[in-house]
């Protein structure tokens, strides 16, 4: 039986690929797709995934727009720099025939939760606004989420977004302070794990070659592979959120110690900074599984041979 899953997403050319590898997975059924502000504004993330879903042949699966700002202060910039002003890398993608729905994303998640026969992955690859909200006004809710799988962070890795903070949780640090603190089972897939997996101009040429699909999520990512070049120098790209999303749909992908996390809070130069406790393995019930460890060459194989194979299905 597949894994019931919900992605909660800002797309974001990273987030449409880990969108794509969860349609590509018969381990998982993805039942619902929430989105949240973050690289873009909301109404263009919720756009996005309408047509990233329409794009694989999937608009049959729901959309749910939820919040469009952070909980407590504005994110400071998006990051149209990175993804593209629209968000996809400046690729138009076919508009969907889906609307969203029209209840807010935390009513949405929340009855699919109540209602799941079984436990639900839930993957939270864009700020954790929609996931800290879920936990304040639904947390009978919240208490049937199996397993919850943020993109966010860094242990060891400082920042992306400031020399501190990883920009999901700089983009709502009380809202990832929220999530950090709850007892949901957690895995936090972090830029420990992320920026040593880089997907290089090989691997995105394999699934380019297996049909349109392919073809359209490599144009994609080209502005990513664009400005890792201009900015770092490096040739390939970090697709922080398919990395998650190998994690959430194959459980045990990434080696994880259990840790304490706090969020940095304040509004000094360590906003959004994840400080993860690394003295000792924590007992404590709100630790969170810290993925320390990972085989990125077989995680970029597992992206990539699976990205193929949808190219391929949608001939
Ligand atoms: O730091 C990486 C995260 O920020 C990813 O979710 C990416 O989509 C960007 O939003
Ligand atoms: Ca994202």
């Amino acid at each position: 039986m597949a894994t019931p899953l919900v992605i909660d997403t800002d797309p974001g050319i990273d987030d449409a690929l880990a969108i794509l590898l969860a349609l590509a997975s018969p381990e998982v059924d993805l039942r619902l797709v929430t989105t949240v502000h973050g690289n873009v504004e909301l109404a263009q993330t919720t756009q996005n995934a309408l047509r990233v879903l329409h794009l694989a042949g999937r608009s049959d699966v729901p959309v749910a727009a939820g919040a469009r700002e952070s909980l407590v202060y504005r994110q400071p910039e998006r990051a149209g720099h990175v993804h593209g002003e629209a968000g996809l890398g400046g690729v138009k993608l076919e508009p969907s025939p889906a609307v969203p729905d029209a209840r807010p994303a935390v009513v949405v998640l929340a009855e699919l939760l109540m209602a799941a026969e079984e436990p639900v992955t839930v993957a939270a690859i864009g700020p954790w606004t929609n996931i800290a909200l879920l936990l304040a006004t639904h947390p009978e809710a919240a208490e049937r989420i199996g397993r919850l799988v943020l993109m966010g962070g860094s242990a060891a890795r400082g920042g992306n977004v400031t020399a501190a903070a990883e920009f999901n949780v700089w983009a709502d640090p009380e809202a990832a302070q929220r999530v950090l603190g709850s007892a949901v089972p957690t895995v936090l897939v972090g830029l420990d794990v992320t920026l040593p997996t880089v997907l290089d101009d090989d691997g995105v040429a394999r699934f380019a070659a297996a049909g349109p699909v392919g073809a359209t999520a490599a144009a994609v990512l080209q502005q990513y592979l664009d400005h890792a070049r201009t900015t770092y120098g490096t040739t390939g790209v970090v697709l922080h959120d398919a990395l998650a999303l190998t994690e959430a749909i194959a459980p045990g992908t990434l080696g994880t110690v259990r840790r304490d996390v706090v969020v940095d809070t304040t509004l000094g130069a360590g906003r959004g900074q994840t400080l993860v406790d690394r003295r000792a393995v924590s007992g404590s019930p709100t630790a969170v599984d810290v993925a320390e460890t990972v085989d990125s060459a077989a995680a970029v194989e597992f992206l990539v041979a699976r990205l193929e194979a949808l190219a391929r299905s949608r001939l």
